[in-house]
């Protein structure tokens, strides 16, 4: 069993992957600065309150004990806020993962899973997507995950840095065993705001119904988080046997439209989604879908919780009973 930093881990996915490493045994800290987290997610006495800027803290820290491995979540996420602020991206999301890195070699840790994207791809040119399509994001949240990736390739070749980069598609749902669920502020994604559109009755915005998809409205592949969370197991446990570094995509192979998924929430919860329709936003590619056959193939990782009804109950359960505060 190793012993595994988790940045990011007050966070959604963060979180889940710290409940999964420690039921299979591995031991864990977290290091969070709490911009975007919550202290109740993480168990407690695991939490080191430190910004990844702060590169003495960060180094004090990997020093002092025999760390095996680090999986880093710690990112802003927004792709809206990314455009307004791209400098708060660049800083928060690319020179905090180098002061990361820095500390990393200084310490003697050299192996790595990095959360990267799906928007690494912008607007792909095939769908389901393969991981050696090209990497051109069309926003600054984008842009920052293939800065770290391209950052780690060359880590890889001078320094013997090995990595694992996972271009995640959209993670959702919840593990009701942890807890745990989705809490960010402000939500943008779709599941956690039509839950909410559903217990608040104000409706929820639908953007563009006229993209070129069977029924208008655009397509996305939903991955639960859980099967995200062991997707990081299967990718450190990689690392910690020597293995070389890589770049996953982490999907479910299968696309549900925005129509679809409202259907979903309706079937699981029984009631009426309230809706609006919006205009297209900027930027939406009509269809994002993973071809996972790579991760599957070379860790062994299959999706078990795909199910849309099984994802929304999931999301569901958290939204009756759970806690963001
Ligand atoms: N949620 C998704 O659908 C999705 C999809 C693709 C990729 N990702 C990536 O997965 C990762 C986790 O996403 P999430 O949804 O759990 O986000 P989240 O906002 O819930 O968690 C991120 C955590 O990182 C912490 N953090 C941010 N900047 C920090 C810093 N400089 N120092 C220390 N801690 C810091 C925040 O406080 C928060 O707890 C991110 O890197 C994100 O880009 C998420």
């Amino acid at each position: 069993m190793a012993l595994i930093l988790v940045t990011g881990g007050a966070g959604y996915i963060g979180s889940h992957t710290v409940y999964f490493l420690r039921q299979r045994g591995h031991e864990v800290a977290v290091v969070d600065n709490l911009s975007r987290g919550r202290a109740k997610s993480v168990p407690d006495g695991l939490l080191h309150q430190l910004d990844l800027r702060d590169a003495a803290g960060l180094t004090a820290l990997l020093q002092s004990r025999p760390f095996d491995a680090v999986i880093h979540f710690a990112a802003f996420i927004a792709v809206g806020e990314s455009t307004k602020l791209p400098e708060l991206y660049f800083s928060n999301n690319v020179a905090s993962s180098i002061s990361l890195f820095e500390a990393m070699l200084k310490a003697g840790v050299k192996r790595v899973v990095f959360s990267s994207t799906a928007a690494a791809y912008g607007i792909p040119t095939h769908v389901p997507i393969i991981e050696t399509q090209p990497s051109q994001p069309i926003n600054p949240y984008g842009e920052t995950k293939v800065m770290v990736e391209r950052i780690l390739e060359t880590l890889d070749l001078h320094r013997e840095f090995r990595s694992v980069c996972l271009r995640y598609f959209n993670a959702c749902g919840s593990e009701p065993a942890a807890g745990l669920g989705e809490c960010h502020e402000p939500e943008t994604h779709l599941i956690p705001l039509i839950l909410r559109a559903v217990r608040t009755g104000q409706p929820v915005t639908l953007f563009g119904d006229d993209y070129p998809t069977p029924d208008g409205t655009c397509i996305r592949d939903y991955i639960h988080v859980s099967d995200l969370a062991e997707a990081h197991i299967n990718s450190v446990e990689h690392l910690l046997r020597g293995g070389e570094s890589q770049v996953f995509n982490v999907g479910t192979g299968h696309g549900h439209s925005v129509k679809e998924v409202v259907a979903a929430v309706e079937r699981v919860t029984g009631k009426k989604v309230p809706v609006t329709l919006g205009p297209r936003r900027d930027g939406d590619p009509p269809s994002l879908v993973a071809d996972s056959t790579k991760l599957q193939i070379t860790l062994g990782w299959k999706p078990t919780r795909a199910d849309l009804d099984r994802i929304v109950s999931d999301a569901w359960d958290f939204a009756q009973h759970g806690t963001c505060a």
